[in-house]
């Protein structure tokens, strides 16, 4: 018994030796801002609308195996790893090494708040505290599973007294639709995976984190178009293969390119209802706020020869490797620090020169659809 257990894991230590030599990542070492920006607010703010970056304590995530990392960290050529959930390279919520080799939310965080918490370090499971953290997000999760996630975050944040609930500010990101999207095809109009039954179910788990987490912003990353999947496995006889479970519909010929399209904005739409809506503004310490630079994008990254450029995908062509996170969470972070309605909607994937932005030093905070109406009335703490 004893060998075929332990086999597998040095076949991963040593994988993950070697990975980290040889994988493409994107950082930003020596990246600063005003030192204005560096400097917590004066009092805790009460509003939701007013919190700087050097407010923020702890950091969250709810989604799938995106946000789960699933094969970021699998070398070239070993499609097993993309079992393995790297949620320490998660662009939403990792924090393994710094900004100056990986860009997370959480890395660009650390360096306005260096002792922010919950960010998952490492490879394993949400239900192992010290990787994970307070990244819940489960492989395979669908909107209705964001619901149980909610709860689950909220009873890990309660367990741990290191977590001043009533008084710390908290980042929850939430990044969801790809698995409803993959079975969409696959039932009628009104069936389980319809615009309504996805928009209440994202609703119900924002609902359970405004009931039991004050002092909460919940910041959603935009759902992307996943046609562009089909041009990243055209061709590429194994994770074309492989796609056929990962993602039925993606792989269904008579669900045309505009039909994934046209899936996918339906969530867009969704998520966008709720923002407008004012739901989860009805209180002063929450708020929701949408990161939509993924909403227009339709090409993959390309290679200056316009291939696609597989050095942004784990070997299954599908979920992002460690460059397709960095790269990912920078794009997050600068739609993080643009008002809302003046936010990208399309970014180029595929230029790894523009930059990492710094937040407004006029409105330094997390914006918000009221700071971003006007930000004078929150300046004077
Ligand atoms: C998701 O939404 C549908 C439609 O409202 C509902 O029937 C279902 O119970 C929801 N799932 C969860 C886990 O709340």
């Amino acid at each position: 018994m004893a060998i075929p257990s332990c086999l597998p894991l040095f076949i991963l230590a040593l994988s993950v030796t070697t990975s980290l030599a040889s994988q493409p990542d994107l950082g930003y070492p020596g990246w600063q801002c005003d030192a204005s920006l560096y400097q917590k607010s004066k009092k805790v703010p009460t509003s939701a609308h007013a919190v700087r970056f050097p407010d923020i304590k702890v950091i969250g995530a709810l989604g799938d195996s995106l946000t789960a990392a699933n094969g970021a960290g699998a070398p070239k050529g070993d499609p097993l790893a993309v079992i393995l959930q790297y949620r320490g390279l998660a662009f939403q919520c990792g924090g393994d090494s710094t900004l100056d080799e990986h860009v997370t939310v959480a890395n660009v965080l650390k360096k306005f708040s260096p002792s922010l918490m919950g960010y998952s370090t490492g490879i394993g499971s949400s239900n192992v505290w010290e990787i994970s953290k307070l990244n819940q997000a489960v492989p395979g999760a669908q909107a209705a599973d964001i619901v149980t996630q909610a709860r689950a975050l909220v009873h890990v944040m309660h367990s741990h007294s290191e977590i001043d609930i009533k008084n710390d500010w908290k980042l929850i990101n939430v990044f969801i639709g790809a698995n409803d999207m993959c079975r969409y095809c696959e039932e009628k109009e009104n069936g389980i995976h319809s615009k309504a039954n996805w928009k209440q179910n994202v609703t119900t788990a924002i609902q359970i984190l405004k009931d039991n987490l004050p002092r909460t912003i919940v910041s959603m990353t935009g759902m992307f178009d996943m046609r562009m999947l089909r041009q990243i496995d055209h061709d590429k006889y194994f994770c074309d293969g492989l796609h056929v479970f990962e993602c039925p519909c993606e792989k269904k010929s008579s669900f045309t390119n505009d039909d994934v399209s046209q899936a996918c904005h339906l969530y867009m739409d969704a998520q966008q209802e709720i923002q407008d809506s004012g739901i989860f503004d009805t209180t002063d310490d929450f708020t929701f706020v949408l990161q939509p630079f993924f909403n227009d994008i339709v090409t993959p990254p390309l290679k200056p020869d316009g291939e696609v450029n597989l050095d942004w995908f784990a070997p299954d062509c599908f979920h992002f490797s460690r460059l397709g996170h960095a790269n990912v969470a920078k794009h997050l972070w600068n739609n993080i620090v643009q008002p809302v309605g003046s936010k990208n909607h399309k970014v180029d994937l595929s230029d790894p020169t523009i930059p990492l932005n710094c937040p407004d030093v006029t409105c330094p905070f997390i914006r918000t659809t009221k700071n971003s109406a006007d930000c004078s009335k929150y300046l004077s703490n």
